[in-house]
């Protein structure tokens, strides 16, 4: 939406490449595995972040009411006892810079200290927007020259959770200064980030540091040596089965860069926008528990549907989302339009997902499961983690899935 064509087709080529990268787990970063300390010595995203971010339903008519409007919600709907605790400003709420070079907001956020306040004062986390650029993606003011101002700002303001868009950084910098090499322009990216980092660093306050340049320059391998918690791996989601299914298939092969401090982010969710079917909706959902990766919805919370409210809440897949090893899935095998998914999980565990996304199987034409295939042997006993009921897994069982729609089970004990 922001991306100009040239941009959009850069992240085209770029997932060419990534799906068409090996299935098998690539060879651990290089990177130590301990958590890094993000600020004053904070160790912050040990898990997935989960919350809430204004942009996928709301995009640039959010207000500050709206953030209040969603930090209520939150509470009165269950969704913060089940995790959501970050209430995440995206684009929009930047005003102009004084003569010192100090950020306002602009009018549709009047006071964002007295919102970080009373966000607080609900048990939640505030998380705010900018960008390396002169400018957002929006086109409003970017933090280009002005990164430990800012930092300071949001620690003064009480902000929890920075996310930082490339945008406008891409041609007012990288292109700028290495017209013609996109190795220079790379570095110049990451050093942008290495300078915010250190700016929060400095500002003293814990915050959560979430990368957003649609995932150039394999930024998995990187991320974390410029202190991201989490690093968006592709160009933007949109509420479509077509683009859930597309980012899905991207993360094939990224498995090993996630742990915990450090997650792999397929982009924020789109349960409950669009168009998307109930079943388009827990497969997303599902499928990015399985991925670890950050759970922050993006829909209309005033106005959800139960139904809506109950996949996002479903305990049990947000406690695959959340376990404690923060191993993510990798996809075990795929056939014809099935594929599986496989993930460790803490207590020697496991979670597997069956992923139809062509038409609906019949038993005329079931899908069969092959355990073997999981590394399982023999019979296996689960929990439907959508019906909720148990199940017995056998070998080559033949399986009836309805069209995007998923088969998530939990096995306490595989063999
Ligand atoms: C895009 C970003 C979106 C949203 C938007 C705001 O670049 O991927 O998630 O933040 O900018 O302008």
């Amino acid at each position: 939406m922001c991306l100009s064509v040239p941009l959009s087709v850069a992240v085209f080529g770029l997932c060419i490449m990534v799906a068409a990268r090996a299935e098998n787990p690539v060879a651990p970063p290089t990177s130590p595995l301990a958590p890094i300390q993000n600020s004053a010595g904070a160790q912050v995203a040990q898990t997935p972040p989960m919350g809430w971010n204004s942009w996928n339903f709301f995009a640039g008519r959010i207000t500050g009411q709206d953030i209040r409007n969603a930090a209520d919600q939150l509470v009165s709907t269950g969704m913060r006892d089940a995790g959501y605790v970050y209430v995440n400003v995206d684009d929009t709420w930047e005003g102009d810079r004084d003569a010192n070079g100090v950020l306002h907001t602009n009018a549709k956020f009047p006071d964002v200290k007295g919102l970080a306040r009373y966000v607080h004062s609900k048990g939640l986390k505030l998380g705010i927007y900018s960008s390396p650029g002169p400018k957002t993606c929006a086109g409003y003011a970017g933090s280009l020259d002005h990164e430990r101002q800012d930092a300071e700002l949001y620690a003064s303001w009480g902000i929890d959770y920075l996310k930082y868009d490339l945008c406008s950084y891409r041609e007012s910098v990288m292109h700028a200064q290495a017209p013609d090499g996109k190795a220079a322009q790379m570095r110049l990216m990451i050093a942008a980030y290495a300078k915010m980092h250190d700016a929060i660093q400095a500002a003293g306050r814990p915050i959560v540091y979430s990368l957003c340049q649609y995932g150039w320059d394999a930024v998995w391998e990187w991320g974390p040596s410029v202190g991201a918690n989490l690093w968006r791996t592709t160009g933007d989601i949109e509420p479509t089965w077509q683009s859930i299914y597309s980012i899905l298939n991207q993360q094939a092969g990224l498995a090993s860069y996630a742990r915990p401090g450090h997650w792999n982010d397929p982009d924020m969710l789109e349960v409950g926008n669009g168009r998307l079917t109930l079943a388009e909706n827990r497969t997303h959902f599902s499928m990015w528990a399985m991925l670890a990766a950050p759970l922050l919805a993006g829909n209309d919370l005033p106005n959800m549907p139960p139904e809506i409210l109950a996949i996002l809440t479903n305990r049990d897949a947000i406690a695959i989302d959340q376990d404690p090893l923060g191993l993510e899935a990798t996809r075990a095998y795929s056939e014809g339009e099935v594929d599986v998914w496989k993930r460790k999980l803490s207590g020697g565990a496991m979670a597997i997902a069956i992923v139809n996304a062509g038409s609906d199987r019949y038993l005329s034409h079931p899908f069969h499961l092959s355990l073997a295939k999981l590394g399982l042997h023999g019979p296996q006993k689960g929990k439907d983690l959508w019906s909720g009921k148990e199940i017995a897994l056998t070998d080559d069982m033949p399986l009836e899935i309805a069209s995007h729609d998923i088969l998530l089970v939990r096995m306490a004990t595989p063999k």
